[in-house]
């Protein structure tokens, strides 16, 4: 049985991105694995009036069950209606496709937007899946994110990151071959909680805003993404280290680059790490403070408090998406 994500009360991302970019702000893309993060995300986004693209990951998909997280994003979507009297616009979006085969069951089960991630791919071969994939989404009214270059990674050899990130001279063949509504670009961004190595004190490198430009340039006004954008807040990194974490040397890009970034043609910016990174330092709080404590709501509550705040602050000062729904 195939569902539609009209019939659930879902976007796709369309208006979200243009309205966007008219506004010189980006949507958030958060990741959400559980009940908690979940309802951080929609409540944090509907009490700060923003609109938000819930995202999916294949791993969360394998943690969660497909099903149970359609379910989950269908209650979540009543939940902010009816208990928070609010009308945010809500994509449920999966994040790192790697084939069209995930995409089509995404789209199948009610997903309004997909990514199909394939950076690694040839660029022939990335055009090829990723046209497949928005023929399939189009014809549903789903909205498709493609990606050019590769995330840096922390091992890799500077010349490596280099040879990376995306090249501007291939973006505009990519983006009117493909027909995809979004692109991600790599410009020094990368995942998790390690992003750069530098010395304690020092600022990480900045973003590859040189980069971006060239991209704008060659592509006027379409909706760019950014990942790996966590910015690795320290209170946390301490806090879990207080308690017994071993979370030394995690970095990430500084808040004022990525809010540079959302006044540009940068439409999404993704954030995973931060969210993990807020819920294990107060899990951490609770259990170390509270060793009698072995009620999971009595530390799982306090986690999801403290992410729904993230949440609120993220909107406010760093993507500029509050009070834009
Ligand atoms: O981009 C990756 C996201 O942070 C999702 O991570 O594959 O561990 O769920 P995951
Ligand atoms: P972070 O690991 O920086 O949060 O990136 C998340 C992401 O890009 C999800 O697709
Ligand atoms: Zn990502």
């Amino acid at each position: 049985m195939t569902v539609s994500y009209k019939d659930l009360g879902l976007s796709n991302s369309r208006e979200m991105f243009k309205k966007a970019m008219e506004g010189g702000y980006a949507i958030p893309g958060y990741n959400f694995n559980n009940m908690e993060q979940l309802q951080a995300i929609v409540i944090g986004c509907a009490k700060s009036g923003s609109p938000v693209i819930l995202q999916v990951s294949k791993g969360a998909r394998d943690y969660a069950n497909s099903i149970l997280l359609r379910h989950m994003a269908m209650g979540a979507v009543e939940m902010v209606r009816k208990d928070y009297n609010s009308n945010i616009p809500i994509v449920l979006h999966l994040d790192h496709g790697d084939s069209f085969e995930t995409c089509k069951a995404c789209i199948d089960s009610g997903f309004s937007s997909v990514m199909i991630d394939g950076s690694a791919l040839s660029f022939e071969d990335n055009i090829a899946e990723t046209k497949k994939v928005v023929e399939y989404a189009h014809a549903r009214d789903v909205s498709v994110e493609g990606e050019l270059g590769v995330l840096a990674g922390i091992e890799d050899e500077v010349s490596h990151e280099v040879s990376h990130y995306t090249r501007p001279e291939e973006v505009e063949e990519f983006v009117k071959r493909t027909g995809v509504d979004s692109l991600a670009i790599s410009i020094g961004t990368s995942h998790g909680a390690y992003k750069f190595k530098v010395k304690p004190g020092e600022e990480p490198p900045p973003l590859r805003f040189d980069i971006l430009e060239e991209v704008e340039k060659r592509i006027p006004g379409f909706p760019i993404v950014l990942h790996g954008a966590s910015s690795v807040m320290p209170e946390y990194v301490e806090l879990i280290n207080k308690y017994g974490g071993a979370l030394e040397g995690a970095v990430g890009v500084p808040e004022y680059q990525l809010r540079k970034a959302a006044k540009s043609a940068v439409c999404k910016i993704n954030i995973d790490s931060d969210g993990r990174l807020v819920v294990t330092a107060k899990i951490r709080e609770v259990l170390a403070t509270k060793p009698k404590e072995f009620d999971p709501r009595k530390y799982l509550g306090p986690a999801r408090e403290e992410l729904e705040k993230l949440i609120i602050h993220k909107n406010e000062n760093v993507l500029g998406s509050a009070g834009r729904a």
